[in-house]
Order: structure tokens, then sequence, then C-alpha cells
């Protein structure tokens, strides 16, 4: 019929986001024969490309990146096409429908990928209908959102409001990439998979559970956006970090169809108890990097960032301490934190357990038993340890912690980015890792009260050097001196 019958079109497809992840997880599935022969791929963007010097930029980034040349690669670049034009121009989504074919000969499925700025989201979705881009007469249209879903609970129905206009729920795919992490999905198979987590998985035997994203990049570039519409809780804890929480605090569902997975995620995130606004600084803790050196190179401090407004209050770390008031984990805190330009990359969760009753070896030098820990690395490496209390070799009867280790992944087996698993689920139809809107809507109400506050404090963020762990300040965010950040994966190994 001379139309597409699949294609992904990417609008921002010049940007960063399209270069470091969306087309490199495209092309990954291109090479697992993962994608139809018949799906192809349009990226749209201001810059004046054609289809051949597209295709000619992609191949050389991604040669610049360090893939080989290989047929694989020639032949995914033959799937690549390019439209250029501005997004406020109605002009251009009639040059896109005519590229699409829309004229009812065609069964012509579209993908359409926002990787713009979210003040666009709208005017998007406003031309796309405009032009009749989103009927799904002549097969389905759908759309790829990223997050962040709103700047606050307020934007964020305006927000959707305004797709509902134009879009089915059915329609929308918000997408959350953290979500899509090996390590994060397997913390359903961990919990629901096996039996021997879930008689200790609550309040009885957790004493409390830390999420942990650190980075030891800054904004690298994207000033504009992370200081206008990010801050880490905006950027991080919103989205990602309260994903990772409901997934390892939700009940069985009843399935792994997607509004099973969902209900359940929802009912977590709406029994967060509220901040404690009184409280505020031992609940919430932001911070902000100033100069600093990370693995021995000085790099500048948030203010000094090009594109950073002077005096931005604008955060790179936030900690929070939330409790989730249901039956299974009234009292227990969850800790959540991330940070830009800290000691490593490291994301994690670390679970402790609550201490043995009372401590039967008095020989061992330690006034308490030791608490059990189970860790979970997300990256760089995906790992399970549990720590767990041991026998000294030797005569006494002394106890040292030993951890129990594995690796998730075997050797030679290739981890999927988180990408290309979201990708495909986007043209398989399946958004059991995409979020609902009521899931984004109980996120917010969980931040918005502490980023409001924040936004009446004339104070800086507590300043913190690039290269440590934060701001000293977010210690106070444990009760008493029993509890501490885990940094890394490794065994305490105190005896
Ligand atoms: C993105 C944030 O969503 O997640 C970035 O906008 C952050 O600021 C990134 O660096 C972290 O995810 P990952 O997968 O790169 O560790």
């Amino acid at each position: 019929c001379g139309g597409i019958s699949h294609a992904y079109v990417i609008f921002g497809a010049t940007g960063n986001l399209a270069a470091t992840k969306l087309l490199p997880a495209l092309y990954q599935l291109h090479c697992m024969g993962q994608m139809a022969e018949d799906v192809e791929i349009l990226g749209c963007g201001r810059t004046p490309y054609t289809r051949d010097s597209w295709q000619e930029e992609v191949r050389k980034q991604f040669v610049e990146a360090g893939m080989a040349e290989s047929p694989c690669l020639a032949s995914f670049i033959q799937r690549l096409d390019y439209l250029s034009g501005s997004l406020k121009d109605a002009g251009f989504y009639q040059a896109l429908g005519k590229w699409i074919s829309n004229d009812g000969e065609c069964a012509n499925n579209v993908i359409f990928y926002l990787s713009v700025s979210p003040d666009l989201y709208v005017e998007v979705t406003e031309g796309l209908a405009a032009a009749n881009l989103l009927d799904e007469t002549h097969g389905w249209r759908r759309m790829v959102i990223e997050k962040p879903f709103g700047h606050n609970l307020e934007s964020a129905r305006a927000l959707q409001h305004s797709l509902s206009d134009h879009l089915k729920e059915e329609q929308i795919y918000r997408i959350d990439h953290y979500v899509g992490k090996e390590a994060v999905q397997n913390l359903l198979v961990l919990r629901f998979a096996n039996l021997i987590l879930e008689p200790l998985w609550n309040r009885h035997h957790i004493d409390h559970i830390q999420i942990t994203h650190a980075e030891t990049l800054g904004v690298e570039g994207r000033a504009n956006y992370y200081d206008k519409s990010g801050g880490a809780v905006r950027d991080m804890i919103q989205s990602h970090l309260l994903q990772v929480m409901a997934l390892l605090a939700m009940e069985p569902p009843v399935s792994l169809q997607s509004e099973s997975l969902r209900d359940e995620k929802v009912k977590v995130l709406q029994s967060i108890r509220p901040v404690d606004l009184e409280q505020l600084a031992t609940h919430a803790i932001r911070g902000q990097y100033a100069a600093g050196e990370i693995s021995g190179q000085a790099v500048p401090g948030y203010l000094q960032e090009e594109g950073v407004a002077p005096g931005s209050h604008t955060e790179s770390y936030a900690a929070m301490k939330l409790y989730i008031d249901n039956w299974r984990w009234k009292g227990v805190p969850f800790y959540l934190r991330t940070g830009k330009r800290l000691k490593e990359r490291r994301s994690m969760v670390a679970v402790r357990f609550r201490r043995p009753p009372m401590q039967l070896f008095h020989g061992s030098g330690i006034s308490q038993p030791h608490p059990n820990w189970l860790l979970i690395g997300i990256q760089p490496e995906d790992a399970v340890r549990m720590e767990v209390s041991a026998k000294v070799p030797g005569l006494e009867m002394r106890t040292r912690q030993i951890v129990m280790d594995a690796s998730v992944g075997h050797p030679g087996e290739r981890k999927a980015e988180a990408y290309e698993e979201l990708l495909l689920d986007v043209i398989k139809g399946d958004r059991s890792l995409f979020l609902r809107y009521d899931e984004v809507k109980a996120a917010w109400n969980v931040v918005d009260p502490v980023m409001q506050r924040w936004g009446e404090d004339e104070q800086l963020p507590l300043q913190y050097p690039a290269g440590g762990w934060g701001p000293k300040a977010a210690e106070k965010i444990f009760e008493g001196s029993d509890r501490a950040w885990r940094h890394s994966l490794s065994c305490n190994g105190d005896e």
C-alpha cells in the first residue's frame, strides 16, 4: 500500500537521550532479531538533516561510542529516516502524516516518542491530534512520555487533562527507565519467586530499608533541564526511587498483568504517610554540590556549572525518610537518598533486619548481636548479598559477619539495558512496566509538600564537597546511633 506498517517516531531525535539510550536500544533490539522487518525509525528534529545525512550522523555516533562497523549496524541504519521541522508548526505534522501515509489504505501502527522538553508535551499532542495522527482507525497509535510528568501535582493534573482530550489511557506509555533495569525487575522475582523472604518481609523482622542512587556525574550539560525542571527530588525520587520503594513494599500481585501490578504499586504509594513538615530537617534533607574532586580530578560546584542560574536553590542531593501506614510496614522507616557528584556510582537497596533478641556469644567482644542485612545491588553490579553471623574458626566461640554472595548474571550473559526492554514492550503493547496516572499522582502527593516548603526557604541547600557522600546533616535522618547509611555492598567484616 506504499505506507509504513510500523514506525517509531522520535521527537527530539538529535538530543542526548536519543543518542545515548533510545537509538542504541533500538539497535540492540534490531541485532537480537527482536524487531520485526517492517519497523521504521523516523527521527524528528529542528536540525536540517536529510535521510542520508542523518543515517551518516547516527553511524558516526555509534562508531565513536565504540560500536564496530558490522552488517548489523549497516542494516539498522537502513531503517532510519529523518523529518526536519518545528514542533510548533502545523506544516510539520502534515508532512509527518504524509510520511506515515495516513491514507486509510495501510495498517500503520505508530509509536510517538516524546524525547523533548516536558513543556512541549501538550503542544506536540495537539499538533498530532489536529493532523489526525492519533486516530486509531487504521492501526494503533501509542505515545511514550518521559518523566517528569508535570513538575508538581497541579501541573501533572493539568497535563493529564490535556493529554486525555486526545489520547485514551491505553495509548499513553509513561516511561520510567529505572523500572526497566534488570536488577529492579529482579526485585519482583526475589520477592515473589522465592518463599524464604516473604515470612520475614514485614515490620516484625525488618528494622528499616535504605534505597540509594548515587552518581559521580554532575549535571553534564543538562543544566537547562535540571536546574529548572529537575532537582534531585523531581528528577529521581518522585519517579525512580519511589518506584523501587513500591516494588519492595507492595503486596503480591494477583498476576503479572499490567493492571494487577500497577494496582499493588499504587496502594503502597497512596499509603505513604505525609512527610512531617514540622520536623523537616530530620525527615527530608537537601544539598547542593560545591567544588571538589571526583577520582582525583577537580570538578566545579553546582553553581559554577554552565547554564545554572546564579544563586540557584536546585538541590543536587536529597534524602527522605518515609513511612508506609499499612498493616505490613507500619513503623518501618524507608530511607531514600540520591545525589550527583558523590563518591561512587552506586545504586542499591539495603534491608536491615531486626537484631536477635539476645546476645548469647559473650566472648565475641560485641555488646549486642549483629543484625542481618540483605543487600541488593542495582548498579554498577547486579548482586544479592546476605550478611549473617558465623563462628570465627578457632577454639573460642567468637562470631563475625560473613557474606552469602551471589552475582545475578552468569559469566558471558549479556545484561539487557533498561530501554531495550521498555521500547520492545511498547511495540508489544505491554504496559506493565509503565506508570499509570494514579501512580504518578500518588508520587507527587508524597514529594509536593516538601518541595513547596523548600521553595519558601531562603537558604541555599546544604553545600557538600563533590566526591563525598553528601551533606553531613543527612545522617540526622536516622534516629539514634544504631542506624547509618550503607554506602557499599561490602561486608563490614567486624568481629
Ligand atoms: C534520569 C535522570 O532519569 O536518570 C538523570 O534524569 C539520572 O539525572 C539518571 O542521572 C540515572 O539513571 P541511570 O540509569 O543513568 O543511572
